[in-house]
């Protein structure tokens, strides 16, 4: 296909067209348009301040780069489908507009700089939306968290009853998993703030550049430290992918409790019908889609990690063309992030909680137990010890088909001589093992005692706020 020749072309190569089109990634960088440009223009000015071309050809550079800008902005700067990637397709266009001035833009730069780069910008956007994302999930968990305080459900593991808890607190644990993904993109984000202008091909660049002033002109913290490294590293990918599917994988785990809570079998809560959908076929049906295509985003997004480490495993430094396939997989997780997050937040607005059919949860299943033999400990009684007088209590109450506070004085006696050795009474148990009271027990860091909660959910709003204006 004759056209545009290539950067790398001093006359038509002759290129088998079925290499052409493989080898071109214009169609999926085409992406980078605009962060090439503004690399670029940092490039240009910095080219014109050292003296390496003349200050007439930098103006015109970063005069024009800036009308492409704009361009590029209001959708009127189509790369042209020739091109072999948006980096040539900028040079080119630079080319055809400014002559010589334009064929001056590359100098000290190599596409393997280049590209690195507008990876760093990109992922620099995109790590931000993936954090304010996450700030907005916690902010809504927080709301629903503040109106559940004392909304009492069990608290389970191996989906088995098994202590007396609160939605508020669940939904904090939940904020805790999204706290520690606010922060794995945010220190991926400290880490890849560093630009790699200036590494030119693999071994930097003979020319005078300041690499510096490239840094701080793009708002980088510093310049990458090392060209054959900064040519060659995705690391900054494979970090936002790590997130990502951490972030995914809490996201999914969430998504399948939601499923299960609004379920007829569970009947903890239903989902608005903003956020639920119907059936095709059968009139009464209402899915919890919203949560189902979060769960399986979750699939994609782990995908996009397992490419981007296998397309590097086994590079040997500094570029190679496999990194060119990082993109189509960076580029696919900030779009399904950018889907995922706010369907999110929509879905836990939706969330309309049943207390009743929580609190009836509690009333079978024993989820008092662990407290009737603390209850022990706290009066001297060796753990071990309440443990096995409890067990025996829960015997008794599960022969006689009664929650343990219906037992009487005689069931405590003939399941162990602990309670009346600790001076216990039967009647004494039902207000100490009503839920409210084990779970205000609870007050200790960590805990689920809506005081406890409360507290954490301050503390939560107020990271929130801080992490927003940072
Ligand atoms: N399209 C290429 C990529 O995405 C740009 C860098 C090309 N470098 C090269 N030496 N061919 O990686």
């Amino acid at each position: 296909m004759p056209g545009v020749l290539k950067l790398w072309e001093t006359s038509p190569s002759g290129l088998d067209p079925r290499v052409d089109a493989f080898l071109s990634s214009l169609s999926v960088d085409s992406r980078l348009l605009e962060v090439d440009i503004v690399g670029s223009s940092a490039h240009a000015a910095m080219l014109g301040a050292a003296g390496i071309v003349p200050e007439s050809r930098s103006v015109a550079l970063t005069e024009a780069l800036a009308a492409m800008l704009a361009e590029a902005r209001s959708g009127s700067l189509k790369p042209d489908a020739a091109a072999e990637d948006v980096h040539s397709f900028i040079e080119q266009e630079l080319t055809r507009r400014l002559g010589d001035a334009g064929k001056s833009v590359h100098a000290g730069r190599s596409r393997n700089d280049q590209v690195a780069l507008d990876m760093r910008l990109y992922l620099r956007q995109a790590f931000g939306e993936a954090e304010a994302g996450i700030l907005d999930a916690l902010g809504a968990l927080c709301d629903l968290a503040s109106d559940n305080a004392e909304t009492y459900m069990p608290a389970y593991t191996h989906l088995r009853r098994a202590q007396p808890s609160t939605l508020a607190f669940h939904l904090l644990a939940w904020c805790a998993a999204l706290e520690r993904d606010y922060g794995r993109f945010a220190d991926a984000a400290r880490r890849a703030d560093e630009c790699p202008l200036g590494s030119a091909a693999v071994a930097g660049s003979g020319l005078p550049l300041d690499r510096r002033a490239v840094a701080e002109a793009l708002g980088f913290a510093r310049p990458s430290r090392n060209a054959m490294d900064a040519t060659g590293d995705r690391d900054a990918c494979v970090e936002y992918a790590a997130a990502a599917s951490t972030l995914l994988m809490h996201l999914s785990r969430f998504c399948e409790e939601i499923i299960l809570w609004s379920s007829a079998e569970f009947g903890f809560m239903d989902i608005a019908d903003e956020c639920s959908t119907g059936s095709s076929i059968m009139p009464q049906k209402r899915n919890p889609d919203v949560a189902e295509v979060i769960r399986g985003k979750s699939g994609r997004v782990f995908g996009a990690l397992v490419s981007l480490l296998t397309i590097q495993k086994g590079l040997p430094l500094g570029y190679d063309r496999d990194l060119q396939e990082d993109k189509a997989a960076v580029f696919d997780l900030r779009d399904t992030l950018a889907g995922v997050l706010p369907a999110f937040v929509a879905l836990i607005e939706a969330l309309r909680p049943k207390p009743a059919a929580m609190a009836a949860a509690l009333e079978t299943g024993f989820a008092e137990a662990t407290d009737l033999a603390e209850l022990l400990v706290s009066r001297g009684v060796p753990f071990r010890d309440g443990y096995a007088a409890t067990k025996a209590v829960v015997a008794a109450a599960t022969a006689k088909g009664i929650g343990i506070a219906a037992l009487d004085d005689a069931d405590l006696k003939r399941a162990s001589d602990a309670f009346a050795g600790a001076g216990i009474k039967a009647g004494d148990l039902a207000d100490y093992l009503r839920p409210a009271a084990c779970v205000a027990r609870r007050c200790l860091v960590g805990g689920p005692a809506p005081a406890c909660v409360k507290e954490e959910i301050a503390r939560l709003r107020a990271f929130a706020a801080e992490a927003a204006g940072a």
